[in-house]
């Protein structure tokens, strides 16, 4: 199993953070979050880049900690729900590696994520809403670079992470 980074694509709350880290204990790879790649970078949290450079600006961030990902070391990266919104971002994806998407429902999502306030785009009360038309936004997209597609919904981080590494085995054999 060794051809470039396993990247872990979903919705917000899918688990991909959890799931990332025991996946990459298995395969004693290191575990990369996009997120924190980026909030490091920037010396911010998520919320706050969301506020003061608006979503685009986020997003400008998102698809430079992707970039940067080429050339190291491979490991197993969780990436941030929007990840699949730039076409140079799913080129990238297909390119650098293998591509996990953990699915779940907008409902579970928004239970899941609970306080919505580090997920600006489910903040507030039309948070259940917003998660509704995002995830059937892009639930395409999701699809179009998956390799492997695993179910998350009424199971524990640790059966997900187990079908990943099986998935990913047969798929990386
Ligand atoms: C986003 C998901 C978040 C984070 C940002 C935008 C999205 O990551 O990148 O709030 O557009 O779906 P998680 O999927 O890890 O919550």
């Amino acid at each position: 199993m060794n051809r470039g980074h396993v990247f872990l694509v979903g919705f917000m709350g899918a688990g991909k953070s959890t799931v990332a880290q025991v996946v990459a204990a298995a395969l004693q790879r290191p575990c990369v979050d996009l997120d924190s790649q980026i909030e490091a970078g920037s010396h911010r949290p998520v919320s706050q880049i969301f506020a003061e450079d608006g979503e685009e600006g986020f997003r400008d961030q998102e698809s430079q900690a992707l970039t940067m990902l080429e050339g190291q070391t491979p490991a197993v990266v969780a990436c941030g729900g929007g990840v699949v919104l730039r076409t140079q971002n799913r080129a990238l994806l297909k390119r650098l590696g293998t591509v996990v998407y953990l699915v779940v429902t907008a409902e579970e999502a928004v239970a899941r994520v609970g306080d919505s306030a580090t997920r600006p785009l489910l903040a507030g009360s039309a948070g259940s809403l917003a998660a509704t038309s995002l995830l059937a936004a892009r639930e395409g997209l999701y699809r179009s670079v998956a390799d492997v597609v695993v179910d998350t919904v009424g199971r524990t981080s640790e059966q997900v992470a187990a079908q990943v590494i099986s998935e990913l085995d047969e798929v990386e054999a």
